[in-house]
């Protein structure tokens, strides 16, 4: 026989053949675009690091969600950089506080975009944690003001309390799903009970389930000022090397109450995406992080890659290795592309 008779070239012949036998497919229906709200109007903030990416005040915010909904994106999340930050994270969970304010003015005016609240304290800590610290400070000495933490703790159980407050105000100011990104044990639980007893039995939980400690987060520290003062985030976010954990972590948040998963980042955890969709039935999420977009902006500034070609196929292998749902700061540009 002069050739093999499987010829698999035979469907890669034309564009037609090649999108009709196409295994996978990106909509603009499963991106979410997030968003960095900052205090002021007119607002529009260039970040250094994640070019095209802004921080925004929220009359701005507005509309540039109504931008992102008229291109077929069904959802954004939101982070805030507030005014002032405290030791009880204050601004997070504050009735006027920049998210909720910004959640108020979007969903009063681009009502059937979904408003996702990123649930964290982060922003809002002085020190830049995900929780409460206990802190031991040790004075360096006169020279050396202000003193130096040589010992410190992030307080899991009291931190819950400021988290199911946040999401509960969150709920109040209109936001659609809650999205808890802390890594504290036990804060699905702790969200959906306070919801409930809040009257927010509707509000579906997106748990950020397995979120690893990662040198990808750099660039969004920028953009949400929100690098640890201290220390790094290892004593509470996932340890990289660990896919079973990240089971266990899932099978935690589900047993808690969350009604969608996800994993972070994306492309460098593809297997435990993979691994996620093959073993538990929610839907299942992941964040195509701030790292991520800023390595792909980076090369094609050097002309080192196809920009718009690379961009398609991260989110493509993504979605490949099984997550529906895709946070992503390219949202708005692959819609544009997919129309
Ligand atoms: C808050 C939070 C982080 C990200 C989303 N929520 C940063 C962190 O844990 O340091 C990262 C998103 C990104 O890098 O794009 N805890």
């Amino acid at each position: 026989m002069a050739f093999p008779a499987n010829r698999l070239r035979r469907l890669r012949r034309t564009e037609g053949l090649r999108t009709l036998v196409r295994e996978t497919r990106l909509s603009p229906e499963s991106f979410v675009y997030p968003l960095f709200i900052c205090p002021g109007n007119g607002v529009r903030k260039a970040i250094g690091s994640m070019p095209g990416v802004f921080n925004l005040s929220v009359d701005e915010a507005v509309k540039e969600a109504r931008a992102t909904r008229s291109l077929g994106v069904l959802s954004i999340i939101l982070f805030g950089l507030p005014e002032k930050k405290d030791e009880v994270a204050t601004g997070a969970w504050a009735e006027d506080g920049i998210v909720q304010r910004a959640a108020r003015a979007i969903k009063s005016e681009v009502p059937d975009l979904l408003v996702m609240g990123d649930v964290c304290l982060c922003e809002y800590m002085s020190h830049g944690h995900c929780g409460i610290v206990k802190a031991e400070r040790r004075s360096l000495g006169a020279a050396a003001a202000p003193p130096a933490i040589s010992e410190y703790e992030i307080i899991n159980d009291a931190s819950l309390e400021l988290l199911a407050r946040t999401s509960v105000s969150l709920a109040r100011s209109g936001v659609d799903i809650i999205a808890p990104s802390d890594m504290m044990d036990g804060r699905v639980g702790a969200i959906r009970s306070a919801l409930d007893q809040a009257g927010f039995e509707n509000t579906p939980i997106l748990s950020y389930a397995a979120k690893f400690s990662s040198g990808f987060y750099g660039p969004f520290r920028e953009a949400a000022d929100s690098a640890p003062q201290f220390g790094d985030r290892r004593s509470y976010q996932m340890d990289p090397g660990n896919i079973r954990e990240a089971m266990r972590e899932i099978e935690l948040d589900i047993e808690e109450g969350a009604d969608m998963i996800m994993v972070k980042p994306a492309m460098p955890y593809l297997d435990v995406i993979a691994a996620a969709r093959d073993r538990f039935d929610l839907p299942l999420a992941a964040y195509q992080v701030s790292g991520e977009y800023a390595m792909i902006e980076a090369a094609a500034r050097n002309q080192w890659i196809d920009r718009e070609r690379v961009m398609m196929e991260s989110l493509l292998s993504i979605r490949r290795a099984g997550a529906s749902i895709i946070l992503t700061y390219y949202a708005k540009e692959a819609a544009k592309l997919l129309a």
